[in-house]
């Protein structure tokens, strides 16, 4: 991790944690922590504790690679000048891959008051360093219960449902804007171009995913921003499929479209492509896609109305209306859990 200043590292199976310290240039102008600097502190202690934890018993060394990451909120705005803390421990082992559990907690180290910003799911899969496109068998774990296993069981069994329906989005495309009139999806819709050079592959020559996820949401804010020209923050994320390896030397485009608004949130889909410059292409589907959720804050922190999104198209009323039943499945789902908390 870079700017790490404190790690603590046990032995294999054992959480982790490791700390650093917030500064400027993780926040944007408003002194809000990118939600994509977060998912990058996250990613990178998944990616230590898992590869310890593939690398312990077997003979063949291999690198963890990021598959999956679950549905993810942020839970509280973190500032420049506070500690992010980040825990992670390896909660469930399939056949060929390892669920980390990731917490991430703020810590003001003027009046040592903390609280909570993110918790997050991701799935990792050993690769051998030999040859990478080789998946290792994973060590399996010990479980403090058979309820223990078997609720990661049902986790794994969901996830692998949920990815076939990803991968049946992965065809679509945005195309250049049209119409540009305030407050359309063309107005907002943004991308950037960026080349994987050896500060973005740590292990192997491949892309850390945390790369991908903090350019992702790079995008995701300029559309938002771009939208409603007010501070914004990333409120959560969608469970993101890592369906490809991306070289070292490969041009990264990521694309954002605004799909829905509610009241006070925009819904913001995200497409990665790679390509490298010195092969022809072959791959015609996207690496990545998300759905990033933004708010706009005020001066106090307090959430403000959003700019309703102008849908022109069948396609983006389709878009729209698929993003609104998401937006009303995750709130019901937050209210159960905010009732089963009282
Ligand atoms: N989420 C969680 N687990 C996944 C997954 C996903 N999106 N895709 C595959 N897996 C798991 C499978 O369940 C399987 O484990 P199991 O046998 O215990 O069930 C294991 O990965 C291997 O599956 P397999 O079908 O043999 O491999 P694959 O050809 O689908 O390759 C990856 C899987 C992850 C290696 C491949 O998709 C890949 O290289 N992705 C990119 C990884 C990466 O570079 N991440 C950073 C990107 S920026």
């Amino acid at each position: 991790m870079d700017g790490a200043v404190k790690t603590r590292l046990q032995s294999s199976g054992c959480p982790i944690q490791v700390s650093r310290i917030l500064r400027p240039d993780d926040a944007n102008i408003a002194g809000n922590v990118h939600g994509g600097t977060i998912l990058k502190m996250i990613e990178e202690a998944g990616v230590i504790i898992s590869t310890r934890h593939c690398n312990s018993q077997n003979e063949e060394r291999c690198v963890a690679v990021l598959a999956r990451v679950e549905r993810t909120d942020f839970l509280s705005p973190m500032s420049i000048g506070e500690v992010a803390h980040v825990s992670a421990e390896i909660t469930y082992t399939s056949k060929h891959s390892v669920e980390v559990q990731v917490n991430v907690m703020a810590e003001n180290i003027l009046n040592g008051a903390k609280q909570m910003a993110n918790r997050a799911t991701l799935w990792y899969v050993p690769l051998s360093v030999e040859n990478v496109n080789k998946v290792v068998k994973v060590p399996p774990m010990q479980y403090s219960s058979p309820e223990q296993q078997e609720e990661g069981r049902k986790r794994y069994e969901a996830q692998k449902l949920d990815r076939i329906e990803t991968k049946q989005r992965n065809e679509d495309q945005i195309f250049p804007a049209i119409n540009v009139e305030p407050y359309t999806v063309g107005y907002s819709q943004s991308s950037l171009i960026h080349l994987v050079g050896p500060s973005d592959c740590a292990l192997h020559n491949f892309v850390q995913g945390g790369v991908t996820m903090k350019l992702m949401d790079e995008v995701a804010g300029i559309v938002a921003a771009r939208h409603c020209k007010t501070n914004i923050v990333t409120a959560s994320v969608d469970a993101i499929n890592f369906h490809q390896k991306i070289e070292k030397g490969s041009v990264i485009t990521v694309s954002g479209r605004m799909t829905f608004t509610s009241n006070k949130s925009m819904e913001i889909e995200v497409f990665v492509d790679a390509d490298h410059v010195l092969k022809s292409l072959t791959e015609t589907a996207h690496a990545v896609t998300a759905f990033f959720t933004y708010v706009s804050l005020d001066k106090d922190g307090k959430a403000l109305p959003i700019p309703t999104l102008k849908v022109e198209t069948e396609d983006e009323k389709r878009r729209f209306e698929e993003g609104r039943n998401r937006y009303l499945q995750t709130k019901a789902k937050r209210m159960a859990e905010a009732m089963k908390c009282q």
